[in-house]
């Protein structure tokens, strides 16, 4: 029977929602924290990409996550995504998940609770029929809320299969529309997956009325083939993230999932809207947010998943690409000529160079993205495209800072204390600093402590370089720690020490708007003092 959801309408029933939680599941993994702006893009790219369902966060979690869930519910219109907020159980939960999604042209609730005997027993200390009185009192209230309603029992593939059953019976009774089993501990084998899901669609009242989805972690390197699997089985919304980041091992990856459905139509015959061009440009910006490149050998977005270097494959490559390639790099975003500007070209070309890489940039950040490009071309032989993604999501990432690098000179080398001097703009105003330290990187950041004084961590500082050469540019992540919050920093340039100094300020750009999202008390540092001096 086809279904008539309410956000979707009458679906066709080969059609699969991709239910991105980038921004949720992933967003609460450690050291992958993002800020509003940043979340707000994030939303932007993948509904560019093409995912139905952004589930945009948890907004009884923080304020922060709420303020998110919330802009980035405004910020689409009916053919938008369908913009989510997570919700345990309680009235409480709820209510702010219905709060933050109020204003969506198309929102959703998604409200879960554990139902395998472990999680029911340890985590939730209560019997199995108070837990399945809870799944109807809040899919009820939800329902209330909202049209559009999700339900998900945690730990779902651990659950004993005639309570999973009930539960799924009375969340459809309450009105949820879209049900999902979590595989939460990422446990199950595809086998698991496939008789899960066929059971629950043959053996539940009401299910056929409903949307099966899948949501899988990747402990065992499974994620993806689960996802597949619960497909084969008639789940028609599958839950993944970008890169596969989220909790421990990650979720399942939207690429590889869309790349496999898209690659093996003739094994899984099913449809789904994602632009598979898109991909690589969201999962790089996705990685320049964050601070973490994926793996060169990853599927889809890594550096070599295209490269081939034996001599043998080079052959057959040469002789027809389809010898050792399953599918184009161009058509998840791969561009063949990397080879692109020089200092002689001008701002059409870099305007083009900049639609053709899929960035459209406002006026201003079109002028200062110019103007470095200028200056990069002039010290560097060759501008690739990786470059000039480099640079451009550099400067979209710090275009709300109120913390600006405006000067660094740096005096190092061998029988010398390592002397920097930093000029910064804070909310405007110029401070200055000048300090020695180990070397010339640790005397920048002595140096940016002189001129902003703050109190923070230094957990993690990483150089990455961007394509290859000595000239080639450097893109360095800082992660700070500052009363156990963290944030990640961004900077490139092709002086690795320059690079250093603009991802840390980013770092602290970042402090600064966590700060200033937590309740007031709760996060006291120097830096507020700092600036409100
Ligand atoms: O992994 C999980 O069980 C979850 C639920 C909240 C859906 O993320
Ligand atoms: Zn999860």
């Amino acid at each position: 029977m086809a279904i008539n959801h309410p956000s979707f309408g009458v679906m066709d029933p080969d059609r699969v929602i991709i239910f991105d939680t980038t921004l949720r599941d992933g967003e609460q993994s450690p050291g992958f924290s993002m800020n509003l702006e940043e979340k707000l893009r994030m939303a932007e790219a993948l509904a560019e990409l093409g995912a139905d369902v952004l589930e945009a966060g948890f907004p009884i979690a923080s304020p922060g996550d709420f303020e998110s869930v919330q802009s980035i519910a405004r910020r689409f219109a009916k053919d938008g995504p369908v913009v989510c907020g997570l919700a345990r159980t309680s009235p409480g939960d709820i209510q702010k998940a219905a709060d933050a999604i109020k204003d969506a042209a198309r929102g959703r609730i998604h409200t879960f609770v554990s139902t395998s005997p472990l999680h029911m027993r340890v985590k939730l200390r209560m019997e199995p029929e108070a837990v399945l009185e809870m799944v109807t009192a809040s899919v009820t209230m939800a329902r209330n809320a909202t049209a559009d309603v999700e339900w998900s029992a945690e730990d779902g593939t651990r659950t004993e299969m005639d309570f999973l059953c009930r539960c799924v019976e009375a969340a459809i009774k309450a009105g949820a529309t879209t049900i999902n089993i979590p595989d939460t501990v990422g446990y199950a084998v595809p086998e698991d997956m496939f008789r899960i899901f066929n059971t629950v669609r043959e053996r539940v009242p009401g299910a056929d009325g409903v949307i099966l989805s899948t949501h899988n972690h990747n402990d065992l390197g499974l994620a993806v083939a689960n996802t597949i699997a619960a497909i084969r089985a008639g789940a028609r919304q599958v839950e993944c993230t970008i890169n596969g980041i989220g909790e421990r091992a990650g979720n399942a990856s939207l690429e590889e999932i869309a790349m496999a459905l898209r690659t093996r139509q003739d094994a899984i015959p099913v449809t789904n809207g994602v632009q598979t061009k898109n991909i690589l440009r969201t999962s790089r910006l996705l990685a320049t947010i964050t601070g973490f490149d994926v793996q060169p050998n990853k599927a889809i977005v890594g550096r070599n998943a295209f490269a081939h270097e034996s001599g043998i494959h080079q052959d057959g490559m040469l002789k027809d690409s389809s010898t050792y390639e399953i599918m184009t790099p161009e058509s998840v975003g791969w561009t063949k000529s990397s080879l692109v500007l020089g200092k002689h070209s001008g701002r059409a070309a870099f305007k083009d160079k900049l639609k053709a890489l899929g960035y459209e940039v406002g006026d201003n950040a079109m002028n200062d993205a110019f103007k470095r490009f200028k200056d990069l071309a002039d010290r560097k032989k060759v501008v690739y495209d990786e470059d000039i993604v480099a640079l451009v999501d550099d400067e979209v990432v710090r275009a709300n800072d109120r913390i600006k690098l405006t000067g660094l000179s740096v005096s190092t080398g061998m029988h010398t204390r390592p002397i920097a001097s930093i000029a910064l703009e804070v909310d405007g105003e110029v401070r200055e600093g000048v300090a020695g330290g180990d070397g010339g990187v640790d005397a920048t950041f002595a140096a940016l402590r002189v001129a902003f004084p703050h109190d923070v961590n230094l957990k993690l500082y990483a150089v990455q370089s961007v394509t290859g050469g000595t000239d080639a540019q450097a893109r360095v992540t800082v992660r700070l720690e500052e009363e156990g919050k963290l944030v990640d920093g961004q900077g490139a340039d092709t002086d690795t020490i320059v690079a250093s100094a603009r991802a840390y300020v980013h770092a602290l750009n970042k402090l600064l708007v966590k700060r200033a999202r937590t309740a007031p008390g709760e996060f006291k540092s120097e830096m507020g003092q700092a600036l409100s001096a």
